[in-house]
């Protein structure tokens, strides 16, 4: 069936399905929804990210892959992981690639890496974006050190190079930037500073697969060590959860396999104590053959982001200063929504069967996980945060939206009145 077609049947049954019960709707919704499942919000006409759709752009490869992988009966740190690692690592631009359960495992392994080769002790800081996903700091506070959380930029959401050298101490070891809703975050200047004070950069890529800097790298191969996530709705996603540390270091390399693997380095010899966080053979057999369609897939997020630039003229909603294609993969349309009007807008999408989700409606030191924190003082200032917090709204993108359906986002954006 024709991809519009079968949208348009979809859209047919979803309308009969939400007038008959608004309130199932929210059970639905509630049930299904992973506090970062945000693509389970599938049942729309326009989704905010159909992951059934994605999968089926190459389903046959994919379904042939796990077959292979089923039929082999190997299904751990097998010849499919060493693909993968070998092709990820190249085609990011790393000597090494390590598979690992997930991205924050990815980033906790990192830091945890430091801290068994000397390079960090609990206690040391490291500088974060404070309107990150939570995962970069879980895996800060998780080793023992210290976030200190510093300010975006407004029009880029992304950390503010020039916030940076007033938060260095004497106990920064590291800077963690985040290459936030697919964008680069990284500036010569952040480099420069790593140089001066002695920090380790640690890139968290989870978002941004595929996206370069400006001087040409691609993001994950810039800093002393990346970590990736391939959660299923990131740009290259899994068929469940999934993770890579991508390094230059050959150090870093080998502390983070083992600790992934238990801790060991040699079949029943453990030199730490590390955990069960391996990528399986089946989720880095689907990974290898998703990597091959990752350009394509994201030039087409960019065809439907500019399509956004573009059009969107509503002047109640604020875009994200726009940067080159190779800059940006996309992996959310963040806009900024004023005047205290958001949520009337994700509700306003929603009654037009158009999915939004708020990326994040909470930052990390508001959360009660960190309530209680003695970094996370009453001083912390952080008003670019709060205000992307209360009016960031992400719109729908991805490999399988269609032009057409992101015109429809686009009249029914304009058409929003206050
Ligand atoms: C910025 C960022 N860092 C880390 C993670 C953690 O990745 P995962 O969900 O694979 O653990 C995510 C994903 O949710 C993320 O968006």
């Amino acid at each position: 069936m024709n991809y519009v077609i079968k949208k348009r049947c979809i859209q047919k049954i979803t309308t009969f399905y939400r007038n008959v019960s608004k309130k199932y709707k929210h059970t639905y919704s509630e049930e299904l929804m992973h506090q970062n499942a945000d693509e389970a919000i599938d049942f729309m006409p326009i989704p905010f990210l159909s992951l059934k759709d994605v999968t089926a752009l190459h389903g046959a490869e994919i379904n042939e892959a796990v077959s292979r992988v089923v039929n082999s009966g190997w299904y751990l740190q097998g010849q499919e992981n060493q693909r993968f690692e070998r092709n990820y690592a190249a085609f990011i631009g790393t000597e090494h690639c390590i598979g690992c359960a997930n991205g924050l495992d990815a980033l906790i392994w990192i830091f945890r890496a430091y801290i068994e080769l000397g390079v960090m002790a609990p206690g040391d800081e490291v500088i974060v974006p404070a309107n990150t996903y939570i995962a970069t700091l879980l895996a800060i506070t998780e080793n023992g050190l210290v976030p200190v959380p510093v300010e975006p930029k407004a029009d880029t959401l992304e950390i503010d190079e020039d916030a940076i050298e007033a938060r260095i101490t004497p106990r920064t070891r590291a800077i963690a930037i985040v290459h936030l809703y697919g964008r680069n975050a990284y500036t010569p200047k952040i480099g420069e500073l790593c140089r001066k004070y002695g920090l380790k950069l640690v890139e968290d890529n989870a978002q941004a697969h595929g996206c370069r800097a400006e001087d040409g790298r691609r993001t994950g191969s810039i800093g002393d060590a990346a970590g990736h996530s391939f959660y299923p709705g990131k740009n290259l996603g899994a068929l469940g959860d999934g993770g890579a540390v991508t390094t230059n270091d050959p150090e870093v390399a080998a502390a983070v396999r083992a600790l992934a693997n238990y801790g060991s380095q040699k079949k029943y010899v453990f030199k730490f104590t590390g955990r069960n966080s391996r990528l399986d053979e089946i989720q880095a057999a689907v990974l290898d053959v998703k990597l091959k369609y990752l350009e394509e897939d994201n030039a087409h997020r960019q065809a439907v982001a500019a399509y956004y630039y573009e059009h969107i003229s509503n002047p109640l909603v604020t875009l994200p200063a726009r940067l080159p294609d190779a800059q940006n993969v996309y992996h959310l349309f963040p806009v900024l929504v004023g005047g205290g009007k958001r949520d009337a807008l994700h509700d306003y999408l929603d009654a037009h069967g158009i999915g939004t989700v708020i990326h994040y409606p909470i930052p990390p030191h508001h959360q009660e996980c960190y309530a209680r924190e003695a970094w996370n003082t009453p001083q912390l200032n952080l008003p670019i945060t709060e205000r992307i917090a209360a009016e960031e709204l992400s719109l729908p993108i991805g490999p399988s939206i269609t032009l057409e359906e992101a015109a429809e986002v686009v009249n029914a954006i304009n058409g929003f009145h206050a």
